[in-house]
């Protein structure tokens, strides 16, 4: 019984501990925009001079998905994808997942 209730409280900790690690962190992703926003706009409206689309209200998951394919070189590298091209060195400069995942929460948290 004893040994129930510790290894069912180990697993919720580990679960908490889990997404919390998961979860972006919107205002470290808010420093890593800057670069961003030449093409997007300040508050992620995007801008059609730039043919760059808006970003603010995304859904963070899709966010997510899209800068991982342009860092991967899934999307954005066929020579006739003009503007693909022009993003995808810009996803290169987001190091790594977690950075991703803090861009797309702060993005995400944005008004549409
Ligand atoms: C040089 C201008 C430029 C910069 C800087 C730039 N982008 Fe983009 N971005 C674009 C363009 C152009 C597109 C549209 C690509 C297309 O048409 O396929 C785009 C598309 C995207 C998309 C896909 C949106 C969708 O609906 O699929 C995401 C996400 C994105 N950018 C995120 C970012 C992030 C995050 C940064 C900063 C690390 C960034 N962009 C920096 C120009 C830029």
């Amino acid at each position: 019984m004893k040994l129930t209730l510790i290894s069912a409280v180990a697993a919720l900790l580990a679960l908490l501990a889990g997404s919390a690690w998961a979860a972006g962190d919107a205002e470290r992703g808010k420093g890593f925009y800057a670069v961003c926003a030449i093409c997007h706009g300040p508050n992620g409206e995007g801008m059609q001079e730039m043919n760059a689309p808006a970003l603010a209200g995304r859904e963070e998951w899709y966010l997510i998905r899209q800068i991982q394919n342009f860092k991967d070189g899934v999307r954005g590298t066929d020579p006739g994808d003009i503007y693909g091209l022009q993003m995808a060195p810009m996803a290169q400069v987001l190091p790594d997942r977690q950075t991703i995942e803090d861009v797309a929460a702060y993005l995400a948290s944005l008004e549409e």
